[in-house]
């Protein structure tokens, strides 16, 4: 099958597309012909290992210390089932799926197995695999940091800085189908995108410095690492909670051990991959109430420039990959 695999840490043009062996499902597993990936900014980093400040040794550790342990990357996609292991039973052949293998990776391919217990979902009926391959990773991730780590609750005011990326555009309308008062953070260009998808309100950080504000959120999540926990304490109401998706190693260590005041909160963490939480955005798709944002789309064959693009830390939403394109 046709694969894009890397050997070495490095720049885009370690990716290449080259011929891997088709993966044979296992009992509890089903094989997926894969038809559109993405590059998220999970894949850029188990690529590039450039990671924030004081992860580097963390970061080999979980993706191999000497090299890349899976060769080909690729954190969520979404498929066909064209085959499945004996012992399967939630999911037959002619299913449309999307899956979210994180850390295991994969996506790179033309085919991928996974565990039926794994995180795998059945596709909304109303997107394409296009659509569907950028509903894991920002969707889950917001879900999860908004929902079981800061208990979002109706009429919270929350701020989300990064709102027009990958997990920013999700966290924006997760919030909103909340019941949450959503202010987005983004640069000027994409103030219209952040309001399109439901922000009560936008604020241009090149323009206007947001951290000034006292007293005024329930809510920060911050998916850019650029607000210190001390300017997120003041703009925290009490009880506050000042979600941290990115962050260096010192920001993480300044915010734990930071006096806390008011009752407010520091959290931090890994959101893990759930097919319960991918059933629940499949949900909230089906009902009208979550639509994944896609920027730009590549062939598997441009995968370099597609990884090149999502570098300069700009992309807006999700950049996707297409096996269905000429390769
Ligand atoms: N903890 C976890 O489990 C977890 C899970 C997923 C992701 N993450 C991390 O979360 C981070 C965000 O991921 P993502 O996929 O959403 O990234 P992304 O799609 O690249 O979005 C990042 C956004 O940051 C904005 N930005 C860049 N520089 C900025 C600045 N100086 N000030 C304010 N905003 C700025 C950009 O918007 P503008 O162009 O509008 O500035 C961009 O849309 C990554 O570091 C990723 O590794 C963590």
């Amino acid at each position: 099958m046709k694969a894009v695999t890397y050997t070495k840490y490095g720049g885009p043009n370690v990716l290449k597309l080259t011929q891997a062996i088709q993966p044979t499902p296992k009992d509890n597993e089903v094989l997926v012909k894969i038809h559109a990936t993405s590059v998220t900014t999970g894949d850029q980093k188990a690529r590039s290992l450039d990671l924030p400040r004081g992860f580097g040794l963390i970061g080999r550790l979980v993706f191999g210390v000497f090299g890349p342990r899976r060769k080909i990357l690729g954190t969520e996609y979404a498929g066909r089932i064209v085959a499945v292991g004996q012992s399967v039973t939630r999911f037959k052949i002619g299913d449309d799926i999307f899956a979210y293998p994180g850390a295991s990776f994969g996506g790179y391919a033309e085919y991928a197995t996974i565990a039926e217990n794994e995180a795998i979902a059945l596709m909304p009926a109303a997107l394409s695999y296009k659509e569907a391959a950028g509903l894991s990773f920002g969707p889950a991730t917001a879900l999860n940091f908004l929902r079981d780590k800061a208990d979002i609750q109706y009429g919270d005011k929350v701020l989300i800085i990064g709102a027009s990326g990958g997990v920013g555009t999700a966290a924006v309308q997760i919030a909103k189908y909340f019941g949450a008062h959503v202010s987005g953070v983004c640069s000027t260009g994409n103030m219209d995108l952040v309001r399109s998808i439901g922000a009560d309100s936008v604020i241009d950080y090149t323009r206007e410095d947001f951290s000034w504000q006292e007293d005024a959120y329930d809510i920060i999540l911050d998916t850019t690492g650029t607000l210190s926990y001390k300017s997120a304490q003041k703009a925290l109401r009490k009880e506050g909670r000042f979600v941290m998706v990115s962050g260096d190693l010192p920001q993480l260590l300044s915010m734990m051990f930071a006096t806390k005041t008011d009752g407010q909160k520091g959290i931090a963490g890994y959101a893990p991959e759930k097919a319960e939480d991918l059933k629940f955005i499949a949900e909230l798709v089906e009902a009208g109430q979550f639509s994944p944002v896609i920027d730009r789309c590549y062939s598997l064959d441009q995968i370099q420039q597609a990884h090149a693009y999502v570098d300069t830390g700009r992309k807006k939403g999700n950049v996707v990959i297409s096996l269905d394109d000429a390769i």
